[in-house]
């Protein structure tokens, strides 16, 4: 596995390569979730780069920037034992300059849900993405539908800025108990594990009144309040796949999104129907 710190660096690397490309931007801190988006770069593409770099913009001032998980080397022996063949680990000096365009993320879903708690989060993912898409050049990127509202904004950006690549989803992947992987995680005590699992057991039973025909938002989101009780929740909600809030569940373009805040740890899940 090739390790690659510049820029410079990625872009012989990627004019070397003629076969297609898989790409999966990350943070670092890999666990499962990570995993599996390498495993199906892997299997799909000749070639398969990974990126770490964790990006400042994309934190609001007093989150976890300073603090966020690093697992250097245990994620080098992740990628080598998963078939990655380019490793890129850039300083953010390498990726900003000081006078640069900005491209700014769409009022319309990145001022709502996660975009609303914290604002501007989007215009830093997708300043950083556009970056990695432009230095990797991917056939295909692969990135985790736990971040829906990210899915969904960088999907419109490949889309309007007709870039070359198609964005893959990929499936939320969860421990043995139901909570969905997240770097984050690695924040929870014991206690708070337990208390956590509230938010997909809020899912699940989101899916049994489900099942059971009840279709209306407001009710299904009295029952996911319920077990969501002790957590500081600062988002339930059901909408279309466009992110616009729905009254009546649709079966065929759905989704549920929770967002709360356990101790000090600030988690995400959804489900999509
Ligand atoms: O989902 C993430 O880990 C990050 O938002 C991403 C896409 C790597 C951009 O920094």
């Amino acid at each position: 596995m090739k390790i690659l710190k510049t820029t410079k660096e990625l872009i012989n690397y990627r004019k070397s390569l003629t076969c297609n490309v898989g790409f999966v931007p990350t943070m670092g801190a890999l666990h499962q979730g990570h995993i599996s988006l390498i495993k199906e770069s892997v299997q799909k593409n000749n070639n398969t780069i990974v990126s770490i770099f964790v990006n400042p913009i994309q934190f609001l001032a007093g989150e976890d920037f300073t603090s966020y998980p690093n697992r250097q080397k245990a994620d080098l022996k992740i990628c080598e034992l998963a078939g990655v063949d380019a490793l890129f680990m850039p300083n953010t000096d390498e990726i900003y300059f000081e006078n640069e365009p900005i491209l700014v993320a769409p009022m319309k879903q990145s001022f709502i849900l996660e975009g609303y708690q914290r604002p501007k989060h989007f215009d830093g993912v997708l300043r950083v993405v556009i970056k990695l898409l432009n230095l990797t050049k991917p056939t295909n990127a692969y990135f985790g539908k736990k971040d829906a509202q990210q899915l969904f904004l960088i999907q419109n950006m490949v889309k309007t800025l007709f870039l070359d690549t198609t964005i893959v989803p990929c499936e939320i992947i969860r421990d043995e108990n139901g909570l969905a992987l997240s770097s984050r995680n690695a924040y929870l005590d014991e206690n708070e594990k337990l208390q956590a699992l509230n938010i997909s057991k809020s899912l699940k039973i989101a899916s049994i009144e489900i099942m059971r025909g009840e279709l209306h938002a407001e009710k299904i989101k009295e029952k996911m309040k319920e077990v969501l009780k002790e957590l500081e929740v600062e988002y339930i909600e059901i909408t279309n796949r466009k992110f616009d809030k729905i009254e009546k569940i649709d079966l065929k373009n759905c989704m549920i999104l929770v967002a709360a805040k356990v101790g000090k740890t600030r988690l995400i899940d959804n489900m999509w129907i």
